[in-house]
């Protein structure tokens, strides 16, 4: 029978790469503290109306790349695609009984979405994300976009090496107006677009420009829909845009930013980083100030971004500083099976005590495969019972980078004193 193998587009996360990931997400957890957000963990299964509802019928996230199956039960249940949807679900179903009050959520975790994997683009990746609750004031929008410049700055991404792009997509009434807008200048080169674009131009022409076939992109790059949107909109994105420029966070204005999924209202930005290839996305998030509405709750605006984690590994890779020590401190050899039993309780007391990782390695039969063990996990300090030593109740106690080696009473606590404080 043949080897089995994680599913395409999905990946196992040693350990060695694992310290990369709790780095970044430690960051994270870090700086969205000090903005006020605070950790949400929402299921990953959910009722697959959902997201139908929320991200759209007819956006590639759900026609194409949504994992859905029925359950026991007979329920259409989806993997999540991403994470706004749960947390306007958990918002209405845990919150919104409460007085309005501006809530800020951030998550991390898995996501699911079956496309073609490629570089930066899995079918499980994973994200991290806030959600801010309950108000429309520009400064919430800067300040949602300050932090995600903030968070790549906290990770030692250089300003030079990413770009915020920024569009706004306006009010309900607007995004009426620039679909109108986009489907006026489509429609005399409709017949050059495919099939699936053609039937997207009708039901949602924003859609069209989410079409993974070059030459329907390269017919697209220039259709425009400017000056769509109203008096407050266009305020609303002005001061958004001051607010930016006040707090000197560099960003380009893009009305090529549309975004993938339906529920986004205002100010929609990416954040692409030079050093990815095609998906360059690092970050992408904005505005869905009637989502809340439109899945059963009051109006409630809000905003929010998400991160990719994978993409971000491909920008700070081979970038320090991260802690990459998967080593063990503390190895305790020993000459013979009659001092296992020695040497297990020592190894408790000070699994317990110390706080160094340490270990045994008797699966190595001689003495000098366990040192060599112990020289490859680069121990510091080793503790050597024998059974020479053992009769005078000593043991011998081995400092691995001096080299120096010296005999100690087999006492817990004075072991102990021995090694306290000297491994960092
Ligand atoms: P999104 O643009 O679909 O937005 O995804 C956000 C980010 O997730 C992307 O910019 C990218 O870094 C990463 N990403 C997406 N798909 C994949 C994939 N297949 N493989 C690897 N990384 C991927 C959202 O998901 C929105 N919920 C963001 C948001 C939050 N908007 C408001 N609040």
């Amino acid at each position: 029978m043949g080897m089995l193998k994680a599913l395409r587009g999905t990946k196992d996360i040693l350990p060695g790469e694992i310290e990369i990931w709790q780095y970044i997400e430690q960051s994270a957890r870090d700086i969205f503290s000090i903005y006020g957000y605070r950790e949400i963990r929402t299921p990953i299964v959910e009722e697959a109306e959902l997201f139908k509802r929320s991200i759209g019928e007819c956006t590639d996230i759900v026609q194409k790349e949504m994992y859905m199956f029925k359950d026991r039960g007979e329920r259409n249940i989806a993997l999540r695609p991403e994470g706004t949807a749960s947390i306007v679900r958990a918002y209405l179903e845990n919150y919104s009984g409460q007085s309005p009050h501006i809530k800020k959520f951030f998550y991390i975790g898995p996501m699911f979405r079956a496309e073609r994997p490629q570089k930066g683009r899995q079918r499980q990746f994973h994200q991290i994300g806030v959600e801010l609750i309950g108000s429309d004031e520009p400064f919430r929008d800067a300040e949602v976009i300050y932090l995600a410049v903030e968070f790549l700055k906290e990770l030692h991404e250089d300003e030079k090496d990413f770009c915020v792009k920024l569009n706004s997509l306006g009010c309900e009434n607007d995004k009426v107006a620039i679909m109108q807008k986009y489907r006026e200048s489509i429609k005399p080169i409709l017949s050059s677009l495919c099939e699936e674009c053609r039937t997207r131009y009708d039901k949602n022409v924003l859609r069209l420009f989410d079409c993974k076939n070059s030459e329907c992109n390269k017919i697209l790059e220039d259709v425009k829909a400017e000056n769509a949107l109203c008096a407050a909109c266009t305020n609303h994105f002005e001061l958004v845009k001051e607010y930016l420029n006040d707090w000197k966070v560099k960003f380009i204005i893009d009305p090529k930013i549309i975004r993938g999924l339906d529920y986004y209202t205002k100010t929609v930005f990416e954040i692409t980083h030079r050093k990815l290839g095609a998906q360059d996305a690092i970050c992408a998030g904005g505005r869905y100030n009637n989502l809340i509405k439109d899945m059963g709750g009051n109006h409630t605006p809000a905003i929010g971004f998400a991160f990719g984690i994978e993409r971000l590994l491909l920008a700070i890779e081979g970038e320090p500083p991260y802690h990459m020590d998967e080593k063990l401190d503390l190895f305790i050899v020993a000459t013979g099976e009659t001092l296992y039993n020695e040497a297990f309780k020592l190894l408790n007391f000070l699994r317990r005590n110390s706080r160094y990782s340490c270990d045994v390695f008797f699966e190595e039969d001689s003495l000098k495969a366990q040192m060599r063990k112990a020289q490859r996990e680069g121990a510091k300090f080793v503790i050597i019972l024998g059974d020479e030593e053992s009769k005078r109740k000593k043991v011998l106690f081995k400092n691995m980078d001096t080299g120096k080696q010296e005999e100690v009473e087999h006492n817990e606590e004075v072991i102990l004193k021995k090694i306290q404080g000297k491994i960092k």
